[in-house]
């Protein structure tokens, strides 16, 4: 078992290696002056399984590219098996024409790794679970849930809690979580007038005074969860705490969630965001690399992965 890291999330691929005490492969991934990427694999691969870690984050396009290219050269090396381990997987919004002539660039992505050689995916929270279907490989959905539910039994009194789901797509998701906690379930009824922009109609269940905990799978322009947590503190809630698995944070989602009525956001590392996250006070980093690293570990060893979730 070999782990070759792409530039996207360097972070999370060091901390895998360390969990699964292997080295990453010495590569050499990098842009020629008019910005094609060159990868080059430095060391012997052949007959190895390899583990190519690799988040469509942006820039999504270039790091798209960049997978299927290490994904070419491990094939073109003789490598034996290749696993696309892709912790934030981009694109998969588009995941059916919402409306007419509109391209499914989840299932393009999903034809594109596979062509490229890809022999399994290994992806966390996906959009929709049924973009497993558009591959014709094996897919390894994980589920960061386990991870926020330790969270949040550490740090909430867990006697005045509601699960609110911060739309109809991410009702399966938050009553995951509500069951787990053994709380009530609360929907946000949000339209979205054009693409980029959201709007809460109302809200479904019981929210006053009590301590709402909203889950979702991206946080992108912040838009959904801020207009949700105006609308939850309008109709008497008491505190907003957040669990989002990608933090995709694009524009000024980190101002707009300092500035809303959410208490804390936590987000995992699939998405490194290092960066950004310089002096957001009220947004917490939780590193999704052990629960990876166990999955890759047990792929490895042909051992059952949904365990993990029982
Ligand atoms: C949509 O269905 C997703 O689950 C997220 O709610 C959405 O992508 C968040 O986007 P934004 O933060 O831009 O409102």
């Amino acid at each position: 078992m070999k782990l070759l890291t792409g530039n996207s999330n360097k972070h999370l691929s060091v901390k895998l290696s360390k969990y699964l005490k292997t080295k990453l492969v010495n590569s050499n991934i990098r842009k020629f002056s008019d910005g094609e990427i060159y990868v080059e694999i430095n060391e012997n691969i052949r007959g190895n399984n390899i583990f190519l870690v690799q988040s469509i984050s942006s820039p999504a396009n270039d790091n798209l590219l960049e997978m299927l290219l290490c994904i070419d050269a491990l094939k073109r090396s003789s490598a034996k098996n290749i696993t696309a381990v892709i912790p934030y997987f981009g694109y998969a919004r588009q995941d059916r024409k919402v409306v007419p002539r509109t391209s499914i660039s989840a299932k393009l992505i999903s034809n594109l790794i596979t062509k490229a050689g890809a022999d399994r995916v290994v992806t966390v929270d996906l959009h929709a679970g049924q973009i497993q279907g558009f591959f014709d490989i094996p897919v390894d959905n994980l589920y960061a849930t386990p991870i926020f539910f330790r969270h949040i039994k550490k740090k909430l009194k867990l006697n005045n809690i509601v699960c609110v789901s911060p739309d109809v797509g991410g009702v399966a998701r938050t009553r995951g979580l509500s069951k787990l906690l053994n709380v009530n379930l609360a929907i946000v009824d949000k339209r979205r007038p054009a693409p980029g922009k959201s709007e809460v109609m109302n809200i479904i269940g019981d929210v006053k005074n009590k301590i709402c905990i909203m889950v979702d799978d991206i946080i992108d322009s912040g838009g959904t969860i801020v207009n949700a947590a105006k609308m939850l503190k309008s109709k008497g809630a008491k505190e907003i705490h957040v669990y989002i698995t990608h933090g995709v944070l694009s524009g000024d989602a980190v101002k707009k969630i300092r500035n809303s009525p959410i208490k804390n956001l936590v987000i995992t590392d699939t998405i490194d965001n290092s960066k950004k996250l310089k002096n957001a006070k009220n947004i917490e980093v939780l590193s999704i690399s052990n629960l990876l690293g166990e999955a890759l570990k047990r792929i490895s060893n042909s051992t059952s992965v949904s365990d993990l979730f029982k």
